[in-house]
């Protein structure tokens, strides 16, 4: 019998491509032959929750899915949310030298897009180094896009672990966080919740980067696209990097991860240094 059930639970090669197919469309994720034990065990995780047994199934009812919500359970199994604060640390750096030297030629509003915020700590980390980096008063907002609505629930919700404010150096601990009484009397985890004034610097919503056109019109000065690219194929990568050259002003950078060189893509990006680029 247990043998039974595990053979229904076996993803055929025929079926794994109709999900490669289905992510590819609505996602721009490319899923390869390579990933097929990993779609079975972690969609397989995914259909166990579901009381569902058989991946043909499931597949119909992702394709049914017209509101996406399980699109998104499926993206968010099969893809990474992976994030932290200051992760790759001199794109702040470079940040910080940008917006003051910005603000001392003259600008007074600044605006940041972060195209893959996942669970928030990248979109705050940017607030926290524009609040350091300029005076009080400026004009600055970040929109924080994800195509998760899972991971956008948790940036808004902008509660953290101690073990999540690890890297996050103490002075920017003490500013910007707000230790949370535990509701857990059996001593859970600690929590600390980001400054409310920190919160309404970002407007956090769903976008899905595989399918434009986007709804938003800059002109952004800096664009914090990171960890994402690796998802994408050549094709749908370089009609981002179209994108984010468009939604840039002249002058604007775009940070990108460090494993995602734009080498060798079609873009018109100018390469600063390592994951570094301007719109000249
Ligand atoms: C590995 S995380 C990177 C988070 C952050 N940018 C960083 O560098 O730490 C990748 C994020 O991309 C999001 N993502 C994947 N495909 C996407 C798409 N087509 N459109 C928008 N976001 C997508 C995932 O939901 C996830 O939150």
């Amino acid at each position: 019998m247990a043998a039974a059930q595990d053979q229904e639970c076996v993803l055929d090669p025929r079926t794994f491509n109709r999900f490669a197919q289905l992510v590819y469309a609505r996602c721009g994720i490319v899923l390869t032959e390579k990933k097929e034990a990993l779609v079975q065990a972690r969609v397989g995780k995914r259909m166990r929750q579901l009381g569902m047994k058989d991946f043909a199934d499931y597949f119909r009812l992702v394709e049914a899915d017209a509101n996406g919500d399980e699109t998104v359970h499926l993206l968010d199994v099969i893809s990474t949310n992976v994030t932290s604060f200051y992760r790759e640390a001199r794109h702040f750096e470079v940040l910080t030298e940008l917006l003051r030297k910005w603000e001392q030629a003259g600008q007074t509003t600044f605006r940041i897009w972060c195209a893959a915020a996942s669970t928030g700590e990248e979109p705050y980390t940017i607030a926290f180094t524009v609040r350091d980096a300029l005076h009080n008063g400026t004009d600055a907002r970040i929109l924080a896009t994800d195509i998760s609505t899972r991971v956008l629930g948790r940036a808004r919700a902008a509660v953290y672990t101690a073990r999540d404010l690890e890297k996050v150096p103490r002075p920017v601990v003490n500013k910007y966080f707000q230790r949370q009484h535990s509701a857990d009397a059996n001593g859970g985890p600690e929590t600390y919740s980001v400054v409310p004034e920190v919160r309404n610097m970002i407007t956090f919503a769903r976008l899905n980067l595989a399918t434009p056109p986007f709804p938003m019109r800059g002109p952004f000065d800096v664009v914090f696209c990171r960890n994402v690219m690796i998802y994408f194929d050549d094709a749908i990568r370089t009609r981002l990097l179209a994108d984010c050259y468009r939604l840039l002003r002249p002058g604007g950078y775009l940070m990108v991860g460090h494993a995602e060189s734009l080498t060798g893509i079609l873009s018109e990006f100018k390469s600063v240094e390592p994951a570094v680029y301007i719109k000249k």
